[in-house]
């Protein structure tokens, strides 16, 4: 059942080009040139009406949704907020008008994201799930729902769900865009483009694994880690240190690389881990003198990052390229070496990778 796999952790990380490539599947025509948005059972008038987008889970779900906010934003010029479900919930949120709630959940079950779905709903609020789980109650209870098609996830710790709800989020953003008529044709399909080749430069990001195995044969005796990212990468930085922290037990903290000064570089001493996840864009320079500042106390660089800028090589003291295709679409691809990380440190210390201690795979109380 673990198709030869040690750990179902491990055969849902490699399951990823599948996964996402069944995400996309049916939501962009052979062409290449539209997105399909009769699923989400909202019109594509009402869509293009939509004022404020409420993004709204737990956990790794969270992480996707801080990268919703980034590419709607930015690609659909649309206001996000983005809540943890456990606070929103109790927040008593005054909607603004044309508002949509989106709840992601790769369970549909987990019980505050579904106490913040039933309190958008009751407060009249077009509500959306993002769901994995065919016909769970989050699929059942939201007006719409958009699957993530990617098979049951059996590890605790959320791998190809948390990269098809990028995917999901990704294809809902160009809808929303295109809705509101902000993107010319030439752009849209260019978005739809790169979102074709995802699930082949996954599969060239698995293929760094021999590199993985060997740094975290290097690294998994450390006591701390600390993850940095600016713009999209920051959520990844989140979602890295989360899954390091919860298979491995190693203590890891995501901050965004621009908020370091204001504590955690107080932590960093010789040889103390730091991995920054830095995308080739507009961020990159401002990144590159976080690194200064953390080289310059003999911390231990790591760098996940699809840029070949020489000054980005000398700061590091390991350097991991990963192919990329464009910022938005690299969160998943920088995503595939640190789940692999966290898992192959795990497994150095012995851990119990599929079940860590104290989690369930489905947060059914609040
Ligand atoms: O099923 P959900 O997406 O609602 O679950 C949310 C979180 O419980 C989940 O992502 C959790 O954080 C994972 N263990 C992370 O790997």
């Amino acid at each position: 059942e673990k198709g030869g796999y040690k750990h179902f952790m491990l055969k849902e990380i490699h399951e990823q080009p599948r996964a996402i490539a069944d995400t996309i599947r049916g939501r962009v025509l052979p062409d290449g040139s539209e997105v399909v948005y009769k699923e989400l059972g909202i019109r594509f008038e009402e869509l293009a009406l939509t004022r404020k987008i409420y993004l709204v889970a737990c956990g790794t779900s969270y992480h996707a949704c801080l990268i919703g906010k980034y590419m709607i934003e930015n690609i659909a010029k649309t206001p996000v907020e983005t809540d943890i479900a456990s606070e929103f919930r109790y927040r008593n949120v005054p909607f603004e008008q044309d508002s949509l709630f989106i709840a992601i959940t790769q369970s549909g079950e987990t019980a505050d994201t579904l106490a913040a779905l039933r309190f958008a709903k009751k407060s009249g609020v077009k509500t959306l799930a993002i769901c994995n789980v065919v016909g769970s109650t989050a699929s059942r209870e939201a007006d719409g729902v958009f699957y993530t098609h990617s098979g049951p996830e059996i590890g605790v710790a959320s791998t190809k769900a948390f990269t098809t709800q990028i995917v999901a989020l990704y294809l809902l953003t160009l809808a929303l865009a295109k809705a509101k008529g902000l993107l010319v044709e030439q752009s849209y399909i260019s978005f739809l483009r790169n979102l074709l080749m995802l699930p082949r430069m996954a599969e060239e990001a698995l293929k760094l694994e021999n590199r993985i195995q060997q740094l975290a044969k290097e690294v998994y005796r450390k006591p701390n880690f600390l993850y940095l990212g600016r713009g999209l990468c920051y959520p990844v930085a989140l979602e890295g240190a989360l899954k390091l922290k919860e298979i491995s037990y190693i203590h890891a903290e995501g901050y965004a690389a621009g908020e370091m000064k204001h504590g955690p570089i107080a932590l960093v001493e010789e040889g103390f881990p730091v991995v920054f996840i830095v995308s080739d864009d507009f961020y990159l320079d401002k990144t590159l003198s976080n690194m200064e500042e953390i080289k310059a106390r003999d911390g231990f660089i790591i760098t996940i990052s699809d840029s070949k800028k020489e000054k980005l090589k000398k700061l590091s003291d390991r350097f991991i390229y990963v192919e990329g295709i464009h910022t938005y679409l690299n969160t998943v691809l920088f995503s595939i070496p640190l789940q692999l990380l966290a898992y192959h440190v795990a497994v150095l210390r012995g851990c119990d990778v599929d079940q860590p201690r104290n989690l369930a795979k489905s947060v059914t109380v609040e």
